[in-house]
């Protein structure tokens, strides 16, 4: 049941990438927080995408396309159920019709959008640099950072009649430390917390607050995919010893999107077990 005084009663966001992982939890958070929320991605239930248009989006939406694990329109409906207005929608963040009829859609049936969180992002390209291709350099800088460019464009207008919006961008920590063999990766998500910054001036004046959220590793459906070697490293190079939980990230992200957070702009906040200390 929705109740009006929840921390996002009366707002509407859109959330990229929201299919499954960080951007379905951050979907719901939101929603169980009492805002309306749009659920965007590439990947969309009932869909049939071909096999080279997939090897384009690459390994993980492959993967879960071909093992019928897309949750978009599941999501929308999840969120109804609580009693929140929620939407299902095909938005490929580095689409400009794309992105142009989804918030057209979003703001015709939800409301204009509040709050836009930056989520979408690739991280299957993994490989030394020697290895590297410029398609595979472009795809990373093209839907992590020009992707959220993209949607903060898009609604910034609307943001700024309003006086009021809040821009969340999921980065990295390996935004700060680099990433190893993911140089388009570590490059895209230290320009993301770049962007947050300079975007953070210019809504200062307009109530929109911009921000990034740098999570370390979190347990998704994708990072469960990776080799369980790889895994336990992390976990050991972890102080905290484990790996967070998506849950762990999203109260954050409420609380950025709330009223509360009126006075924290452009600020680039790591939630990462301590990942992103020095350990020896
Ligand atoms: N899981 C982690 O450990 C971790 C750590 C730091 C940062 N992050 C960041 O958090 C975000 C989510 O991570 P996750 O683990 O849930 O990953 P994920 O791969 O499960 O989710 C990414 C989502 O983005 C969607 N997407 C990909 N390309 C898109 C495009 N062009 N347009 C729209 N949607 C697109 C995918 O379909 C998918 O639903 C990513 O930006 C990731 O870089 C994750």
């Amino acid at each position: 049941m929705k109740n009006s005084d929840q921390l996002l009663s009366g707002k509407t966001a859109l959330v990229t990438g929201a299919s499954r992982g960080l951007g379905r939890a951050i979907a719901l958070a939101l929603a169980k927080a009492g805002a309306n929320v749009a659920v965007t991605d590439l990947l969309i239930e009932n869909e049939a995408v071909d096999k080279e248009k997939l090897a384009e989006y690459g390994l993980l939406a492959s993967y879960f396309s071909e093992t019928e694990n897309v949750r978009t329109l599941s999501t929308a409906d999840e969120i109804e159920k609580f009693g929140s207005r929620s939407l299902g929608i095909k938005m490929d963040v580095t689409n400009s019709d794309d992105i142009q009829k989804a918030i057209a859609q979003t703001t015709d049936k939800l409301g204009s959008i509040d709050i836009l969180i930056n989520n979408a992002g690739v991280m299957d390209n993994m490989a030394m640099l020697e290895y590297q291709t410029e398609k595979m350099w472009e795809r990373d800088l093209n839907v992590n950072l020009t992707g959220a460019f993209n949607c903060i464009r898009a609604v910034w207008q609307q943001m700024k009649q309003k006086k009021w919006g809040r821009i969340i961008n999921i980065s990295s920590f390996v935004g700060l430390s680099g990433a190893f063999a993911q140089p388009g990766y570590g490059a895209s998500k230290a320009g993301l917390i770049g962007l947050t910054r300079s975007v953070a001036l210019e809504g200062a004046k307009n109530g929109i607050t911009v921000n990034a959220v740098l999570p370390g590793f979190i347990e998704t459906e994708a990072v469960k995919l990776h080799d369980p070697k790889m895994i336990d490293r992390i976990r050991a190079r972890t102080p905290m010893k484990r790996m967070g939980t998506p849950e762990e990230i999203t109260p954050l992200v409420v609380f950025l999107a709330s009223d509360g957070a009126s006075f924290i702009t452009g600020a680039a906040i790591p939630v990462t077990g301590g990942a992103d200390l020095f350990v020896f």
